[in-house]
């Protein structure tokens, strides 16, 4: 029985690679307005993906993007699985670094390059081809499936937290199936038992009335500029840790085995300089890079802004500065807490003479997810047998804000089960998706729907 469905995979690549293109052209960039006619089009193509295999699917079109959900058949006395992803895709800037354009994917040397090929719209295509195959053979399918696909997971925002806890009956489930993150490397699947948390911040500087000549003015009045980048050098020390006072008090702290196990994986900082392009390592000292990676809370200016950036000189004293800055938080910590810290500490240390605004854009809540779970045992074995290697395991400094809630309001375990790699380009120019992973992603899912009816 496998064996036709593995036939049907291999016979249908081409088919599977044209789809997931199609799927890919679509700009469904989540935080820019201008394209919320693409997050609808991405909204129908998903749910159209879901009607050709059967499945009955609904667009639910609250006030922010539209979600997706579908269903199969409930049979009772079967396992259900809830299969979660987004279609919505990170800004594309800056467009001038893209070999190719972000939404004409270019397939070069069995890589799909586009905007979305492993965040997320790849990944989560992965299910959809692999239920495929069950339903176009007859062949069936041993648990009953649950899908809920969002169109802003990248724009944090707040839709598929208050369907879900609205509707918990409508997701209930005996495990939730997340394909969001990354293969250790292109040798070596993975599962992901933890994922980090985030607060977001944005700091805004306001000074004098208008931009002054810096001659004449100059030296007289606070100069948002300075003061922007006084307040962030007080964030950090030189080595890296945060300053902020008690942004580490509730941290989880790595313990020994979960530093043996890190250390197992041989992480080489020679691949953190290729996956990154820096010329070394940096981060809180005491620590490995991988423990930075996954298991220590950062902090990092995401953007900033003053005064003239355009070519030449133009001789002011800016009105205005501002940044933001993202706080990755590990388990434990609470990201509206860590908020009022970092909220409180910029006040504390803002001088006189500006106006200084802090403000909490988002946040997510850090998980871990248990190893010792039944899917989990099915989840190593489908993904040994989709991927030809056994997975090992790995924790994520990215954040998949809704993790946490399945997890609190499903009451169901969930599975991390990534068919990305570290180096994929995901929020960056040329982000890419392996065909490789993609179809053997496929297979994992295959497997996956069999293992966990047995
Ligand atoms: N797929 C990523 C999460 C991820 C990133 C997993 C890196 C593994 C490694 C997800 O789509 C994402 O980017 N999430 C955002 C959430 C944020 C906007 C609330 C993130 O982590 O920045
Ligand atoms: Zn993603």
């Amino acid at each position: 029985m496998i064996d036709k469905i593995l036939s049907y995979l291999d016979e249908n690549k081409d088919q599977h690679v044209k789809e997931l293109c199609e799927y890919l052209s679509i700009p469904s960039i989540s935080s820019i307005p201008a394209h919320d006619n693409d997050i609808i089009e991405a909204a129908r193509f998903t749910h159209k993906a879901f009607e050709a295999i059967g499945l009955a699917s609904e667009i639910i079109e609250p006030d922010g993007h539209p979600l997706v959900y579908a269903q199969s058949e409930q049979l009772p006395d079967r396992k259900t699985l809830l299969f979660y992803g987004h279609y919505d895709v990170q800004p594309v800037d800056p467009i001038e670094l893209w070999e190719s354009p972000p939404f004409e994917p270019r397939i070069e040397n069995e890589i799909i390059y586009a905007r979305g090929g492993s965040d997320d719209k790849g990944q989560l295509y992965t299910h959809i081809k692999a239920l495929e195959a069950y339903v176009k053979l007859g062949i069936e399918v041993p648990v009953n499936v649950k899908f809920i696909i969002e169109g802003e997971e990248e724009a944090g925002g707040e839709e598929i937290y208050k369907f879900t806890e609205s509707n918990p009956e409508k997701l209930a489930c005996d495990a939730v199936i997340v394909s969001d993150t990354s293969l250790y490397n292109e040798e070596t699947p993975a599962i992901c038992y933890s994922l980090k948390g985030l607060a977001y911040m944005q700091i805004d500087v306001k000074g004098p009335g208008m931009d002054l000549h810096s001659g004449s003015f100059g030296g007289t009045v606070q100069n948002p500029g300075n003061v922007i980048c006084e307040i962030i050098s007080r964030l950090k020390d030189g080595s890296g840790r945060v300053q902020i006072p008690g942004f580490y008090d509730s941290v989880l702290e790595l313990d020994d085995a979960e530093k043996a196990s890190f250390e197992s994986l041989n992480y080489s900082d020679a691949v953190l300089c290729k996956d990154t392009g820096a010329s070394g390592p940096f981060g809180e000292e005491g620590f490995t890079t991988l423990e930075r990676m996954w298991g220590r809370p950062t902090l990092d200016v995401n953007g900033l802004w003053s005064g003239y950036s355009g070519e030449g000189a133009k001789t002011i004293v800016p009105a205005t500065a501002g940044a933001k800055v993202s706080m990755r938080l590990v388990p434990n910590q609470n990201p509206e807490q860590i908020a009022e810290l970092f909220s409180k500490f910029v006040e504390e240390i803002a001088p006189e003479g500006v106006e200084v605004k802090v403000s909490y854009l988002h946040g997510a809540q850090a998980v871990m997810v248990p190893r010792d779970s039944e899917m989990m045992q099915s989840g190593m074995k489908a993904m040994e047998l989709g991927f030809g290697s056994k997975p090992v395991f790995i924790r994520e400094g990215g954040s998949i804000p809704i993790v946490g809630t399945f997890q609190d309001c499903l009451k169901a375990p969930v599975l991390l089960l990534g068919y990305g790699l570290p180096n994929d380009n995901i929020h960056s120019p040329n982000e890419k998706f392996h065909l490789r992973n993609y179809f053997d992603g496929i297979k994992t899912t295959a497997f996956l729907l069999k293992l966990a009816g047995e």
